[in-house]
C-alpha cells in the first residue's frame, strides 16, 4: 500500500510518499527563518506560508518519485491520502486538510485524518518493528504526553505536561541565553561542548507520585542562573549567526549541558514510574525533542536498565516531517479506517475525535489532544 502523508500543524510544510518497504520520497520546507525574526511561530505568516509551499512540495515530491514525465503513473499507484488534522495550528492545518481533501476528492483516493502525536510515536515503527504494548514517552515543542500504546489506534494518555512542553523549556532557556528560535537543537550542540553539572538545575515536580510534568520550575532556574550570569548570554536582542556560536562561553556551554541533562532525566523519572503501572514490550521515545543526543542516552540507559527495546527515530524522522503522517494513515488505512471529505481540523487543546468511517460508523469517542 502507497500512501501520500501531508503535514502542515505547525511551522513545516511537508509532504511524503511511504509504504510498507519504507520512504518512496519524502520532501519538506521549513519556515523557521521567517518566524524567527519574530522570536516564535506567528500563526497567520505560518498559514499563508503552507499555502505558497505546498503546491511547489508536490511537484519536489512527483519529482524524487521520479513521476516527473508521468504523473498519472504516479497517481495510478497511491492508495490513501493521510494529512495531519490536529493537533496544531488551526490555520495552518487547515490549509493541509484542504490540500489533502482536494487531492482526494480530485484523484478518487481514500482519505484519513492522522492525530500529529501518534504520528511521531507510531513512526518508529518505520525504521524497527513495534511491539505492542509499548510505553510511548512524546516531547516536542508543543507537548510532553506519556503512552500506553496497544495499537496504532489504540493511544491512551498516562500524563502530560500542566504547562510547558520539554521543546517549550529548551526554546525558551536558549532564548533567554540569547540563541534564535527555536534554540532546543542549538542549546543540544552548545551542551555537546560542555560538562554537565547533575546539581545545577532541579528535576521539577517529581516529588509526588502522578506521571504528569510541570518544567515552569525548571524554566525558572534557568532564567535565574542567566540574570546571575550575564556574561555567559549572547547580548539580548541580537540572536548570534549560526556561525558565531562557536564562541559560546564554556559556562555557557556547561549550563547548556546541565540544563538538557535536567530535562532528560524528569523525562526519565516519570517514564520509570510509568513502567510500574504497566509492563510494555517496548519503550518509544519521539518528537522533536527525542533528537536530543542526552535524551538518546538517557533512554538508552533506562531501556537496558529495564531489559525493553528501544525505539527512537532517526533525528529526521523525530521532528515534523511527512513520513510519519504517511505512516500512521498506511496503518490505519490497512486496519481499515478512512474519513470522509468531512474531516476537521482539530487546534492544540482540543480533543480528537475517533470519527473514522470502518464498515459502520464507529461511536464518537473523544481522546484527549
Ligand atoms: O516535534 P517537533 O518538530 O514539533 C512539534 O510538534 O512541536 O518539535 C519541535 C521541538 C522544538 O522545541 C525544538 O527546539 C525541539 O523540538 N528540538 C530539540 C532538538 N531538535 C529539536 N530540542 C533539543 N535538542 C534537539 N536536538
Ligand atoms: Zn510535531
Amino acid at each position: 500500500m502507497l500512501v501520500l502523508g501531508v503535514e502542515s500543524s505547525c511551522d513545516e510544510s511537508a509532504l511524503a510518499l511511504v509504504n510498507e518497504e519504507g520512504i518512496l520520497a519524502s520532501v519538506m520546507a521549513t519556515q523557521i527563518d521567517i518566524h524567527a525574526l519574530f522570536g516564535g511561530v506567528v500563526p497567520e505568516l505560518a498559514s499563508r506560508e503552507h499555502a505558497r509551499l505546498m503546491p511547489l512540495l508536490f511537484d519536489e515530491l512527483w519529482r524524487r518519485a521520479g513521476w516527473e514525465d508521468d504523473p498519472e503513473a504516479g497517481w495510478a499507484g497511491v492508495d490513501c491520502i493521510a494529512v495531519t488534522r490536529g493537533p496544531g495550528l488551526l490555520g495552518s492545518l487547515l490549509v493541509g486538510v484542504a490540500f489533502a481533501k482536494a487531492l482526494a476528492f480530485a484523484r478518487g483516493i481514500p482519505l484519513i485524518g492522522v492525530n500529529h502525536l501518534n504520528a511521531h510515536l507510531l513512526v518508529a515503527g518505520l525504521e524497527k518493528k513495534l511491539e505492542f504494548p509499548a510505553l510511548g514517552v512524546l516531547v516536542s515543542g508543543g507537548h510532553t504526553h506519556l503512552y500506553r500504546m496497544d495499537g496504532p489506534a489504540e493511544m491512551d494518555v498516562l500524563g502530560r505536561t500542566l504547562d510547558d512542553a520539554a521543546g517549550e523549556a529548551c526554546d525558551k532557556f536558549a532564548k533567554m541565553a540569547g540563541l534564535p528560535y527555536p534554540g532546543g537543537a542549538l542549546l543540544d550542540a552548545l551542551g555537546r561542548r560542555g560538562k554537565a553539572d547533575a546539581n545545577l538545575f532541579p528535576r521539577p515536580y517529581t516529588h509526588n507520585d502522578n506521571l504528569d510534568f510541570s518544567f515552569s520550575g525548571l524554566k525558572t532556574a534557568g532564567a535565574t542562573w542567566l540574570e546571575r550570569h550575564p556574561e555567559a548570554r549572547f547580548p539580548m536582542g541580537k540572536s548570534p549567526a549560526k556561525e558565531r556560536l562557536d564562541s559560546a562561553s564554556s559556562l555557557l556551554c556547561d549550563a547548556a549541558a546541565s540544563y538538557l541533562l535536567a530535562v532528560a532525566e524528569t523525562l526519565v523519572i516519570k517514564a520509570r514510574r510509568a513502567l510500574s503501572v504497566f509492563r510494555p514490550r517496548s519503550l518509544v521515545v519521539a518528537g522533536g525533542v527525542a533528537a536530543n543526543s542526552v535524551v538518546r542516552r538517557v533512554f538508552r540507559e533506562l531501556a537496558e536498565q529495564e531489559g525493553l527495546e528501544l525505539h527512537v527515530p532517526s533525528p529526521a524522522l523525530c521532528t515534523d516531517n511527512g513520513v510519519m503522517v504517511a505512516w500512521n494513515g498506511l496503518l490505519l488505512a490497512r486496519a481499515g479506517y478512512r474519513h470522509t471529505l468531512e474531516l476537521s481540523a482539530i487546534p492544540r487543546g482540543q480533543a480528537i475525535p475517533f470519527d473514522w468511517l470502518r464498515d459502520e460508523i464507529r461511536p464518537c469517542a473523544q481522546t484527549k489532544a
